[in-house]
């Protein structure tokens, strides 16, 4: 009987940890789980509960921080960023926004987002009337869009940036799985460019690309017209912590569109 109730306690506390993990309810996230894109710019979202103050901000200090860091990511007090403690591989790449940081707002951008990147950073800010600190976790990974082609009634799909390296899926309309022929080609850098063949494919009908690795997956869709093809990439990014694998965030962060005359 003892054991049973322990066992009702701990999932429990387990559903309380997870609801609430990393984050009290002063400080928000846009996104405590971003997959930042080597080599391209991340904004790390934090910013003050709006609903909790209604007063002008006063004394805002933004402090960002990453777990196992020697020396801080950023420092913002007394309406000046502080940087004399910044940790070296953090010199040059971080900026917050002034403006924004008045109304509560202490987003970091991270230039040039790299590998060793990744971690947990806690971003804390305080202020005269309210406060709290929010983690979030960064992960790393390169993709990007496919663009389409087509000639001879083979529709290719090419993109150039991807880690890990990614599996390659064809689908048509109604979602049966096509048999497309994949090259992946691994750069100096390790990220694979990605050049994948669809053969016999008929105008007027529309097929996708999904190109998917454990963090992000790419539907590339392509129209095939007359005069060419026309395409769009959405990406989806994953939020997996050990618990929730299986749990995909649906933000459409990217549409990009293509026409290619053939
Ligand atoms: C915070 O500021 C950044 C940079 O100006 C902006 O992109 C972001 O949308 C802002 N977030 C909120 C919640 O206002
Ligand atoms: C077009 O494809 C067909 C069948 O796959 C092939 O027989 C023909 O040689 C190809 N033509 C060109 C110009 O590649
Ligand atoms: C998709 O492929 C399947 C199997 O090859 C086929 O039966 C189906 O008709 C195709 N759908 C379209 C819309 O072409
Ligand atoms: C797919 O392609 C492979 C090799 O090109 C071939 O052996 C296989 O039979 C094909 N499968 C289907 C379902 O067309
Ligand atoms: C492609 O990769 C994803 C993520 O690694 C995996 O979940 C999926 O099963 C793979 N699909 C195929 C067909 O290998």
């Amino acid at each position: 009987m003892i054991g049973l109730i322990l066992v009702f306690l701990a999932i429990i506390i387990l559903f309380f940890a997870l609801a609430f993990s990393g984050s009290s309810s002063d400080v928000l996230s846009s996104n405590t789980k971003p997959v930042g894109n080597l080599g391209v710019d991340e904004l790390l979202s934090c910013y003050l509960n709006p609903d909790n103050f209604q007063e002008a901000l006063s004394q805002v200090t933004v402090t960002w921080e990453k777990k196992d860091l020697n020396g801080l990511v950023y420092l913002y007090e007394s309406g000046a960023p502080n940087l004399k403690d910044q940790a070296a591989e953090f010199k040059g790449r971080t900026q917050l926004f002034s403006e924004a940081v008045t109304t509560g707002n202490g987003s970091l951008l991270l230039r040039s987002v790299r590998r060793s990147d990744e971690g947990e950073y806690t971003c804390t800010i305080s202020s005269s009337s309210v406060g709290g600190k929010v983690t979030i976790h960064l992960r790393t990974a390169a993709f990007s869009a496919a663009t389409f082609t087509m000639s001879n009634s083979t529709l290719v799909a090419e993109a150039s940036r991807w880690f890990p390296k990614p599996n390659v899926t064809w689908t048509n309309q109604t979602g049966n799985e096509l048999n497309g022929s994949t090259l992946f080609t691994e750069g100096s850098d390790g990220i694979f460019s990605v050049v994948s063949t669809l053969q016999a494919v008929n105008v007027g009908d529309a097929y996708n690309c999904r190109i998917e690795n454990n963090l992000v997956t790419a539907d590339a869709e392509a129209i095939v017209t007359g005069g060419g093809v026309l395409g769009r990439t959405f990406f989806t990014f994953s939020v997996a912590s050990s618990l929730l694998a299986s749990v995909y965030l649906n933000i459409v962060t990217c549409v990009v569109c293509i026409y290619c005359m053939t």
